[in-house]
Formats: structure tokens, sequence, C-alpha cells
């Protein structure tokens, strides 16, 4: 799986009299995975000429190998040619430096390594140029800074003082594999601080820049950069393990449009889109990109319950005016260009839950409607590398005592009133089918889902055993089975008997990148009545226990809990029952 160097023949060397730069290199091209027609490889280059001020590598696949996403360099390909040019951070690059950049690909048939790489035009032979100096020592075969496997260990080890040099790490496929999660010191110390609270109060928690205002901190939060110094610390303090911390960029103008609990500061009618780009991912991206922080594996997740809404709620005025306008794909858009463009960020899209799209109705336009939306990027497919399910949301991960294909006396679960006819039972089995659907669509196939398990435990006495004995009706059959114990799936907000779930956790299965905690448990999803407050929240009844519901949870009650402050706050009682109905069990 690892290339030596490449020592090509009849290699060209820049005049020494000439005024330009005299140029050698050397490159190690190593795949770090290979599956599937998918793979990755890290091509590392090192400088064993003049310094450079910018530089273009240049190689030709000895097969049909594509390249499908690339980083830390602007990847481009024309037949089997490949060519990336550096990047501004990246351009300039001392005589002896070596740096790596990388990129995922797809083939058919054989995938060997291509063999001849060229720098500036100049095929690298590994040789000094012309008037080397003693401290460079070229060696005839380098050895690879990369480890070739999936999950990569960064070569640097910063210091929260200082800012790293060398090359920064490779974007990997998964930032969770072999990492360590950002512990966020202020959920911590809430969850610390409840009774028994301090056996979960270690898990890395998302955290939401849920106004402008959060990007530099308010007097209850603190800010990104705040977050991410305190992110170097931990890292340093980690020893070589990486360290991922999340980010929920949520600020999209008519943000939450067909609910009012998290409704937000900007409107499409006030200019919202240009302020949501230049007042909110702009800073953003400039503080994401600060090269302090490249070390970190800085995971985004972008926009929840945005893009679904625009397929299923357009009877709706706010999100009818988030589709026909336009802001919702253009926002996406933009944020995913300037955090796609720092490499390393990772970009996850918000894909509902199972029971939201997991009918055919939703499920097929959804993947339609995220695949054009990211095709409009710069970047292409590239520009994702993975999406998440149930942000917020209490979907159970696997219903354990039935699957979709179960039939209770001939009769599907489908037509249950639980599962009303969806495709999907849990949130797992919609995550992997959805991650297969949108691969159909064009995005890369090594693309990973991460499941939000803060809140979908469902544990506690309610939990039942098994599969239940009631077989009178598939009604009774599921009522009496499932393990969400929700009054309706359509059911959102602070809901009642729910539990902590899985914690976080890498790879736990198949296409799943990661089981992660967005929504910090304890922070309510809204409040149960009107409370007035200067973050556009609003009131939304399906947070109030007293109400009869509406069409999208077939006007059900709502099974929130009471006396439930708003939306992001600390709500105590609610941190109590989780922790207390964790599934997994807490000890
Ligand atoms: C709220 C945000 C909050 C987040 C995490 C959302 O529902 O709208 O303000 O930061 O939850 O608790």
């Amino acid at each position: 799986m690892l290339a030596g160097s490449l020592l090509a023949a009849g290699a060209l060397i820049a005049s020494p009299t000439s005024a330009n730069a005299a140029v050698a290199c050397e490159v190690t091209y190593a795949k770090t995975w290979d599956g599937g027609g998918g793979f990755g490889a890290n091509v590392t280059i090192k400088n064993l000429g003049d310094a450079l001020s910018n530089w273009t590598l240049t190689f030709a696949f000895p097969n049909s190998q594509r390249v499908t996403s690339g980083w830390t360099a602007e990847w481009s390909q024309s037949g089997a040619n490949v060519t990336a040019r550096s990047m501004s951070y990246n351009g300039s690059q001392a005589k002896g430096a070596s740096w790596t950049i990388g990129f995922n690909g797809s083939y058919s048939g054989s995938n060997n390594n291509p063999t001849s790489f060229a720098i500036n035009g100049v095929t690298c032979n590994g040789q000094p140029g012309p008037n080397p100096t003693p401290t460079v020592t070229p060696t005839p075969s380098v050895t690879p800074t990369v480890t070739p496997t999936p999950s990569v260990t960064p070569t640097v080890t910063p210091t929260p003082t200082v800012t790293p040099t060398g090359p920064p790490p490779a974007h990997v496929d998964n930032p969770y594999a072999g990492a360590t999660g950002y512990v966020n010191p202020d959920w911590s110390a809430k969850a610390a601080a409840e009774p028994g609270g301090s056996a979960v109060a270690q898990n890395s928690t998302g955290v939401w820049i849920d106004r402008i205002a959060a990007i530099n901190g308010t007097s209850t939060a603190r800010g990104v950069r705040a977050h991410l110094d305190e992110a170097v610390k931990q890292d340093a303090a980690n020893g070589s393990t990486p360290l991922t911390i999340q980010f929920v960029v949520y600020n999209l103008p008519n943000r939450d449009c067909s609910a009012l609990a998290s409704n937000g500061e900007l409107k499409i009618s006030e200019n919202g889109l240009a302020r949501y780009k230049t007042e909110y991912i702009d800073p953003i991206a400039a503080i994401l990109g600060d090269a302090k922080y490249r070390a970190l594996r800085i995971v985004t997740v972008v926009e929840i319950d945005s893009l679904p809404n625009l397929v299923t709620n357009t009877n709706l005025a706010a999100c009818a005016e988030a589709k026909s306008s336009g802001a919702y794909v253009e926002g996406v858009q933009y944020a995913l260009n300037k955090l796609h463009a720092i490499g390393n960020v990772y970009t996850y899209v918000d894909a509902g839950h199972h029971g939201w799209l997991g009918w055919d109705s939703n499920f097929g336009p959804s993947a339609q409607l995220f695949a054009s939306t990211v095709r409009g990027t710069t970047a292409g497919f590239a520009s994702v590398d993975g999406f998440i399910t149930n942000t917020a949301n209490y979907s159970a991960l696997i219903e354990p005592h039935f699957t979709i294909n179960s039939t209770v006396n001939g009769t599907s679960v489908r037509q249950s009133k639980w599962v009303d006819w969806n495709y999907y039972v849990d949130e797992q089995s919609y995550a992997q089918a959805f991650r297969q659907r949108l691969v159909s669509e064009g995005f890369n196939s090594n693309i990973g889902m991460l499941i939000d398990t803060s809140r979908n435990g469902w544990g506690g006495s309610a939990r039942p055993a098994g599969p239940s004995t009631d077989t009178s009706s598939v009604d009774a059959f599921v009522n009496k089975s499932r393990v969400d114990r929700r009054i309706h799936a359509g059911n959102w907000c602070n809901q009642s008997g729910a539990g902590l779930g899985e914690r976080p956790k890498a790879s736990p299965a198949a296409g799943i990148d990661a089981y992660v905690w967005i929504k910090p448990p304890g922070e309510s999803d809204g409040a149960s009545k009107e409370i007035p407050n200067d973050e556009g929240k609003g009131f939304d009844r399906m947070c109030d226990p007293t109400y009869g519901g509406n069409e999208r949870n077939g006007n059900n009650p709502t099974g929130a809990l009471p006396d439930a402050p708003i939306a992001g706050q600390w709500f105590s009682a609610q941190f109590r029952e989780l922790l207390a109905n964790a599934y997994p069990a807490v000890r």
C-alpha cells in the first residue's frame, strides 16, 4: 500500500545561472485506504531546490483513477493527468521543507500508483538542484511522514502557545477515527453540577454557533476562538492523539421555518442572506482557518433542518420564502464553499431523521435536493464529508424488537399507526440507506454519516425488554414492543421519558463515521410557554405539554416536559431525566 520515493529517469534541472529558481523535489505517494472502487492517498512533497513561492504538482494516473475530492491544494484532472496547485497558505515552501497534500479518488479495475511527478514542470528525481547547500541531504528513498491508515496521526504536535509549523495533518476520511473529542468546559460544568452528572460530563458535545454574537462569545457562552484555544490545550494534553471539535453552523435567514422555538435573528426579507454571508460565515471561516488551529480536526454540522424543510414544509410561509428566494440553498452553498476551503475542517450536512424523511415521497426528493445544492458549490461533491441525522431529535437508534420487515399475523408493521408506512423503524437503518441513496445521486462513495445519539436512549423502566406477546393487532404489537416511547414520531420538543443514548463513538457501524452528541443533553429544545428573549426564539406549542398537536404530529399531544426555558438554556429537570433513563445505562 505504500509507495517509496519515485526516482524518475531523465530529470531536467533548471539552469543554475537563470533567474529562475532551481527546482528539485522528491515525492512520496501513499494510499491511505483502498476498497470498493474508492481510495485515498497522501502525497508528500519535499522541496530539495530553492525556496518556492507557489508550486504546481503534476502526475498521471496509470489506470482509470479519478480524483473525486482533494485537500490542501486545488486539485483538477484532465484525462489521466492530475494537477494540484498550492493554496495561499502553503504556496511558499523553504528549501528542505516537506508538506503533505491528499485526495480521495475512484477507480475500477487496477489501482496502481503513479510513477512520475513534477513540480512546476520539473520532474522530481530526488536530487538537489544546482548549487545545493550542504544543509539539504536528499535521501534516495524517502520515509513517508504519514502513516497510511484511514486515521492519520498528525505529524505536528502543537503546543498551546506556538503556531504549528511543518505540514498540516492530512484531511482524513473519518475525522473521528483514532481521535478524542473536545469537552466543552461550559457544558461539562453544568452537567457535573447535576446529581450523578459527572459520570457523563467528560463526553464531547457540539458547540452551537446559533447567532452572530456567539462567534465572539456572549455573557453566557464563550466564543469560537475561546473554544478553539481550549481545544488546542486539550489536544496538547493528550499526547499524539488528534482531537475533534464539533461546531454547529445554525443561523440561516428564516431559520427553523416550520417551527418557532429556534427561530433566529436573520430574516430573508431583511437582507438576511447577505448578513449571513458577511457577518456570520465569513468571520467563522476566518477563525477556523487560523493556522494555530490547523492540527485540530474541526467538524462542522451545517444548518440543521434547513434543506429538509424545503422538501416537506413549503406549505408554511417562512419555508416557502426560504425556497422561492433560494436563500437556504445559497446559504448552505456559501457555507460549504468557505468551510471546505480549510483543510482541517470537515463538513456534515443535516439530513433530518427517519421520522421526517423516511417516506419515499421525501427520501428521494431530499437526496436530490442535497445533490443539486452541493453540485453547485465550487468543489462540487468534494465539499461534503458526510451527513448527520437525528440532530437534537429523539428517534431510537435501533428498535431491537422488530424491523421494517416484521409482520403481525401477516400484516406489515408499516401499517401500524406508529410506523405509518414509513420505510424505516429506526435511525441507524435510515442513515445507512440514506447514505447509499446519496452516493447513487453522485456523492462520493466515502461519505460517512453521523447520528446524534445524545437523547435517543429510551432506557429506564418503560423500555420493553423483548418483543410483545400481544399480537391482537399490529398496533398493539408495535406500541408494546417499541423502545421509542414517544406519543408520535413527529414529536420533537423536550420529550418526556427520553434518556441519554449511545455515548459518542467512532466508526460504530457500516457507513457511520460516529455516534455524536451534537445537542448538548440538558439544553432545552424550546420554552413551554411564551418567554420574551433577545435571541429571536419564538414560542412553539409543540413544546407545550397541554397542546393537542398539529398536522405534523398527527394532532397528538406533544409529550413535552413542562416548565422548559427557551431553546438552548439549561433545563435541569430534563437533564436529570435523561441521565436516569440513559440507554446504555450510566454507571
Ligand atoms: C437552539 C440553540 C441552542 C441549541 C443547542 C437549539 O435548539 O435554538 O440556541 O444553542 O439548540 O442547545
